[in-house]
Order: structure tokens, then C-alpha cells, then sequence
């Protein structure tokens, strides 16, 4: 076994049965991806629904972002279908569109509409759950906490992300997979499945399969395929020019960006996953560049992402027909060694919160190898 190489390529390790809680529960106490910046737009709200639960994005017609549990604590109406107010008591407050309880965008009841003036009733004793968001990059990200009751702040920032993001993304595209989130990482980052699901003239032709050696790196809360030209089998990249040299990297909960530099130029491709529900994961396409081609590219572009994606999405719903059994699965080197680290990292992240210490990262640098 090289000195390099993962600690799980062992034979032993071959075949092993998935750890438990593969395909359920979330990595929580971290940032999700929930919205582009500009679809949030001051004075409106919306709902979505984040890890299972009813989550309202508004933004105060002042531009604050903020986020709250879409259901009202008086009869559970969702908030997001009241409106927003100012009253001219300094602050703009969310209003229920049933019985007109307002509620503070840090989630405090502000007013009873309905309570006369003697009856002491304290409003401020009354809370819609709060959630941290941030904007970053032209993206909000939502913070979902393992205590949804604690109110510390988030003792990390978003995930930021290199090259020319930021500006106006030049394509964004998204949808919803029927599968949990790890089954949508894993197939996000697997390796083996491209000649078999993404046949295409344009991407690679059929009976093409190479054999492939690319270097890993551990990276903050995942890791990296190291700085390299891409195969000389794929053919979308030669629409570039040039030389380009790409780095893809994933990291926690659900995110990996395939950073392309062509001479002065750059690309990114960024792939959020945001768990929905359980058994629901979006996926999110964003493209930042300054390439030429962008400007005369993109609708060949947006039909090879939407093809791609449901290409995984039609995979997934296949899949799911054998997962509803719950058999186990088999992890193989190298193909699959990805996927292993996922499920690492998963679990070191969730232990090291819950022995409240640092992450140590489980990834060690290999070269792996593999056909496809
Ligand atoms: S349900 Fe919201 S105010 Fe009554
Ligand atoms: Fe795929």
C-alpha cells in the first residue's frame, strides 16, 4: 500500500456494509445554500423548506436578510404568506395573514392585534424560531443548528468559494432529486458512473474509457482533486482554448466547484446541495465567468447542465427502486473512495461538535485511480 494512500484501501475494507446513518439524518451546525441573493428581494419573503423544516428568507424593504420558522406560533399559518410592515415603531416587523400578529425579524412577538388595552398579555414572551443567514458572494446561506432551540451564533462563517464569483452568474440552474443528500453527494462525486449515464458526442464518446490517476488533498471540511489538465476525453472543455488546467473541490455539507483557469481567464462551476427533506435534495447549478465563451455559449451550456442533471436525476429515481429494500452497499477503492471520505467527514464533523473540539480532517492526500 503506498504511504500515500488513503487509510481505507485495505482489502478488509473492501465491500465493507455502509456506516450507519448513511442515507439518513443531516450534518447540522452548518451553512446551506438556500437562495441567490438577487431572487431575495427587499420587502419580500418566501418559503422554503430546509432539512424537513418550514423555513421563511425575507428581506426588509432597509435590505436586512433575515430567516424564521414559517409556521406561527399562535395557529401555525405560515408567515410567509403575511407581508411585511412598519408601523413606525423603528423596526419592520413580519405580520401573520391570519390573525395580524407581528413578529420581529429575530423571531420576538411585537404585537396582538387583538389584545384590548388592559389585558396584560406579554407578546415578547412569544417566539417564531430564528435561523442565522448570511449573504455571501451573491448567495444567502441559511445556518441550521443540532439545537434548534440555542441561540449562539454560528462559530463559523459561510463557505466561500475562488476565482470570479460574486459577479453576476452567468447561468443558474436547479432541481429537485428524489434521493437524501448523501446519495446525492456521492453520486455528485462519483467518478465511475459518466460513461454509463452521460453518453453524449459533445462530453465524450461511447467506448472511450481511460484509465485515470488524479492526485487528492485534504481541503477545509473536505478535500480536493488537485490542479490538472482534464481528460483528454472530454471534449466540452477543448471549447476553451488554450490550456486549461481545472480543480475540483468538495467540502461540507454539500458543495463542489470545478475551478477552471484558461490563461487569464477563469471559470467556476459551483454544485450546491441543499437537503429539502429526507427523501428530497436540491441541487443547484451556479457558472461565474469571464471566458468569451459564456457570452456565446450559454444556451449550449444551460441544454448540456439540464441534460446532465437529468441524466443524475433519472439515475436517482432507478436507484431508489432498489433502495426502498434498504440493501447495503459496497465501497470499493478507488472508484469509491470519494464517497468514503464523504462519510468521514460526516462523521468527524459531527463528533468533534459533539466532544467540542476542532474538526481534525480525516482525508489523507492519495492518487487515485481508476476507468472511466
Ligand atoms: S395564526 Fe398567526 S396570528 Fe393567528
Ligand atoms: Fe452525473
Amino acid at each position: 500500500m503506498p504511504a500515500d494512500s488513503a487509510p481505507a484501501t485495505s482489502a478488509a475494507s473492501q465491500g465493507k456494509a455502509p456506516p450507519q446513518g448513511f442515507g439518513r439524518g443531516f450534518v447540522l451546525d452548518t451553512w446551506y445554500f438556500a437562495a441567490l441573493a438577487r431572487d431575495v428581494a427587499p420587502g419580500s419573503m418566501k418559503r422554503h423548506e430546509l432539512l424537513g423544516e418550514p423555513v421563511l428568507i425575507g428581506r426588509t424593504k432597509a435590505g436586512r436578510l433575515f430567516a424564521m420558522r414559517d409556521i406561527c406560533p399562535h395557529r401555525a399559518a405560515p408567515l410567509s404568506a403575511g407581508r411585511i410592515v412598519d408601523k413606525g415603531d423603528g423596526a419592520e416587523t413580519v405580520e401573520c395573514p391570519y390573525h395580524g400578529w407581528r413578529f420581529r425579524t429575530d423571531g420576538v412577538c411585537a404585537a396582538i392585534p387583538s389584545l384590548v388595552d388592559d389585558q396584560a398579555f406579554e407578546a415578547e414572551r412569544i417566539r417564531v424560531r430564528s435561523y442565522p443567514v448570511a449573504e455571501s458572494q451573491g448567495m444567502v446561506f441559511v445556518f441550521l443548528r443540532s439545537d434548534p432551540r440555542s441561540d449562539a451564533e454560528p462559530d463559523h462563517p459561510p463557505p466561500t468559494f475562488p476565482g470570479v464569483v460574486g459577479g453576476e452568474a452567468k447561468l443558474v440552474e436547479w432541481m429537485d432529486f428524489d434521493s437524501h443528500i448523501d446519495h446525492a453527494v456521492v453520486g455528485l462525486m462519483d467518478p465511475a458512473h459518466g460513461p454509463y449515464v452521460h453518453q453524449q458526442w459533445w462530453w465524450r464518446s461511447e467506448h472511450s474509457m481511460h484509465e485515470k490517476a488524479k492526485r487528492f488533498e485534504p481541503r477545509e471540511l473536505g478535500f480536493a482533486m488537485v490542479r490538472h489538465a482534464p481528460s483528454s476525453n472530454s471534449r466540452a472543455y477543448k471549447i476553451l482554448g488554450g490550456a486549461p488546467a481545472t480543480e475540483i473541490t468538495f467540502r461540507l455539507p454539500g458543495y463542489r466547484w470545478e475551478h477552471i483557469q484558461v490563461g487569464e481567464r477563469q471559470v467556476l462551476a459551483l454544485t450546491c446541495l441543499t437537503a429539502v427533506t429526507e427523501t428530497k435534495t436540491r441541487i443547484t447549478q451556479i457558472f461565474w465567468s469571464d471566458h468569451w465563451v459564456f457570452g456565446l455559449a450559454r444556451p449550449f451550456l444551460r441544454m448540456g447542465v439540464v441534460a446532465f442533471l437529468k441524466q443524475d436525476g433519472g439515475m436517482v429515481n432507478l436507484q431508489n427502486e432498489g433502495l426502498r429494500y434498504d440493501p447495503a452497499l459496497i465501497w470499493i477503492d478507488d472508484a469509491d473512495t470519494q464517497a468514503k471520505w464523504y462519510q468521514q467527514l460526516k462523521r468527524e464533523w459531527t463528533k468533534s461538535r459533539a466532544e467540542g473540539r476542532g474538526f481534525v480532517n480525516p482525508v489523507k492526500a492519495a492518487t487515485l485511480r481508476w476507468k472511466s
